[in-house]
């Protein structure tokens, strides 16, 4: 599924349909290279589910939690993992029991495409804006967002 998102309303837009479908145990994978809005769609997410105020991007403390929500999420963001066993270390497993989590670089956490509830989300440039390629496992089958 292709989804076009030609500017931050589109992006705003598109952050409130998957904040609508997104159950615990669910996975974001947000894939695309530096700059193509991967912080800007889990910001999106993050204020749809009712966040209100800052969300800090977490490229150094590489996890936030926003454990107040009704349902839960944790937003990562796995750049400055040396290996993927680094993910054990900080616990990650914890974090996410009853909660969703909306990952950015999660091939170097090793990946999360094999999860049947994980919504894979690849972003890239489209002129002056953004367009998303979206993929579900089998968990996602009838509520893609
Ligand atoms: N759909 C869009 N159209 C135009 N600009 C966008 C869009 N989405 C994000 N941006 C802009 O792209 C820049 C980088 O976004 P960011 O979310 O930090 O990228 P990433 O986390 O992938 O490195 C920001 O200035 C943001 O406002
Ligand atoms: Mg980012």
């Amino acid at each position: 599924m292709i989804v076009d998102l030609p500017d931050l309303a589109a992006m705003a837009a598109f952050g409130r349909r998957i904040a609508g479908k997104v159950r615990p145990g669910d996975v974001v994978a947000l894939t695309g290279d530096l700059g193509t809005g991967k912080t800007t769609l889990a910001r999106a997410i993050i204020a749809a589910s009712g966040h209100e105020g800052e969300v800090p991007s977490p490229t150094f403390t590489i996890l936030e939690t926003y454990d107040h929500l009704d349902l839960p999420l944790v937003h990562a963001d796995f750049y400055r993992l040396e290996s993927p066993a680094e993910v054990e270390e900080l616990g990650l497993d914890d974090y996410r029991d009853g909660a969703v989590l909306l990952a950015e670089w999660p091939d170097h956490a090793g990946g999360f495409a094999h999860e049947a509830d994980c919504l894979s989300i690849a972003l890239e440039r489209a002129e002056n804006g953004r367009r998303a390629i979206v993929e579900g496992g089998q968990g996602w089958l009838g509520r893609m967002p």
